[in-house]
């Protein structure tokens, strides 16, 4: 690869060296990230933070004595799930899950409040339905919005990311909304327990097997995290004795001015942003996950038909066809480590035939592209893993990550660059990345089940 990458055209070359990051840039998000996540925990702070640090009121990990059957929802990346989830002791064979998927259509991602709860219990009663369930269950919800939670069963949702939009929802309790859907039809009997944040659900999914596991990790249509954090540490929560979990919504940090990712945007990024549903925002997960680094590299291509460096002979407007190169396609380009000839083929599928010297610069595009996006990652996971080993005083930490999302499963590269861009950065912590198996729906389970053990 590296041969190939050297004889490239200088202008090629100037493109991909606006996406090369160096170690003290990466040092430089580390410290810009622990600066916000100070401001988002404390008092006066919080408001300016664009990383939030938000509470989840998850205060302990699964303890493995969790019985029950729970019905779990999982709202937030490119499909809803719906799951029934029975945890038993060991001994009766430990967790058994049933789960469905369902779509959703972009105008009810896009539309009314009423449409997208309705959808979703509808979803819910086709489910219980298939599986003859007419008994009252406990629900967790795993809904991957930045929310306010005041406890673990009411959260106003603060603002939408990814690709939905339905402002009417924005402010109000989505728990609540949910129990109102539930109501409109008269053929449920559900309890909403819990709500969780995916990064929530998958480390407590995660720590049910394993339980170094302290931090979650999501690197899928969005990007976030959540870890343990020591209550003493978070100023804006009464209270000083045991520990708490916090939703970081990493995925705004950038937006703010104070501690910003300004050095390292380029002015590929900053078009993605433009073009996106919700312009200004997300600056961090914009650059990372899956929903938009197929844009990025779509908008450097671009750019070079421009500038005459590649796809002599095809049409502009074919490339600026919405969507047409998506971050599973990145995935597909990279996995080519020999002759470009998968490349190639995948080129033409999407109507952009080309010779095997265009496959070159398309294929190290999706390359400095995805790179940046896992060292990035990487940096804002060192971050967490600095404070935490540093809160606990100790010269050397281990722990678990736990870790869902198609681009950190899927993408040839993207996890291992991020698992040595961590071991660079936080040398004194030894990772171990655990991929969760289940959907984060299975956290919103566990935490479901907390709530019954007591
Ligand atoms: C977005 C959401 C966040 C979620 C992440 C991963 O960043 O705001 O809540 O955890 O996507 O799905």
């Amino acid at each position: 690869m590296t041969s190939r990458v050297a004889t490239l055209n200088p202008k090629v070359e100037q493109v991909l060296k606006s996406f090369k990051l160096s170690r003290e840039e990466l040092m430089l998000v580390i410290r810009n990230m622990r600066k916000e996540m100070e401001m988002g925990l404390s008092r006066k702070g919080q408001k300016e933070a664009s990383v939030r640090m938000l509470p989840t009121f998850v205060r302990s990990r699964p303890n493995g004595k969790e019985q029950g059957s729970f019905v779990a929802l999982d709202l937030g990346g490119t499909n809803f799930r719906v799951l029934l989830v029975t945890f038993c002791s060991q001994t009766e064979g430990g967790m058994k899950l049933v789960n469905q998927t369902y779509s959703i259509p972009q105008e009810v991602m896009q539309g009314r409040g009423i449409q997208l709860f309705d959808h979703i219990v509808d979803c819910v009663a086709k489910f219980l339905s298939n599986q003859n369930i007419t008994e009252r269950l406990p629900l967790g919800f795993t809904f991957s919005f930045p929310c306010n939670q005041i406890s673990l069963d009411q959260a106003i949702l603060l603002n939408w990311t990814k690709g939905f939009n339905v402002p009417d929802c924005v402010g109000k309790d989505v728990v609540q909304l949910l129990r109102e859907a539930i109501q409109r039809r008269k053929d449920l009997d559900l309890e909403v327990v819990a709500l969780t944040n995916d990064t929530v659900g998958t480390m407590m999914s995660v720590a049910y097997q394993d339980l170094k596991c302290e931090i979650g990790l999501i690197v899928g249509t969005g990007t976030n995290a959540c870890y343990m954090e020591q209550m003493k540490n978070i100023e804006k929560l009464d209270g000083d004795l045991g520990e708490m979990c916090i939703n970081m919504e990493w995925g705004a940090f950038g937006q703010g001015e104070q501690y910003s990712l300004a050095k390292i945007v380029n002015e590929f990024d900053k078009l993605v942003d433009q073009q996106s549903l919700h312009p200004g925002k997300q600056i961090f997960e914009k650059m990372i996950s899956g929903k938009f680094l197929g844009a990025i590299v779509q908008n450097v291509l671009l750019n070079l038909k421009e500038k005459g460096c590649i796809f002599q002979g095809i049409q502009t407007s074919k490339l600026k066809q919405q969507d047409i190169i998506k971050t599973k396609t990145m995935s597909q380009i990279e996995s080519d480590s020999g002759d470009l000839l998968d490349v190639k083929s995948i080129l033409e599928d999407l109507g952009l035939p080309c010779g095997i010297e265009d496959c070159t610069v398309v294929q190290a595009v999706c390359l400095a592209v995805s790179q940046r996006a896992a060292q990035l990652c990487g940096a804002g996971l060192a971050a967490v893993l600095e404070r935490m080993r540093e809160n606990r005083g100790v010269d050397h930490m281990k722990i678990t990550v736990g870790v869902d999302g198609t681009l950190y499963k899927s993408h040839p590269h993207f996890s291992q660059i991020l698992k040595d861009t961590v071991k660079d950065l936080a040398a004194k912590c030894e990772v171990h990345f655990h991929q969760s198996k289940d959907s984060s729906g299975v956290g919103a389970a566990l935490v479901a089940a907390s709530t019954r053990a007591s």
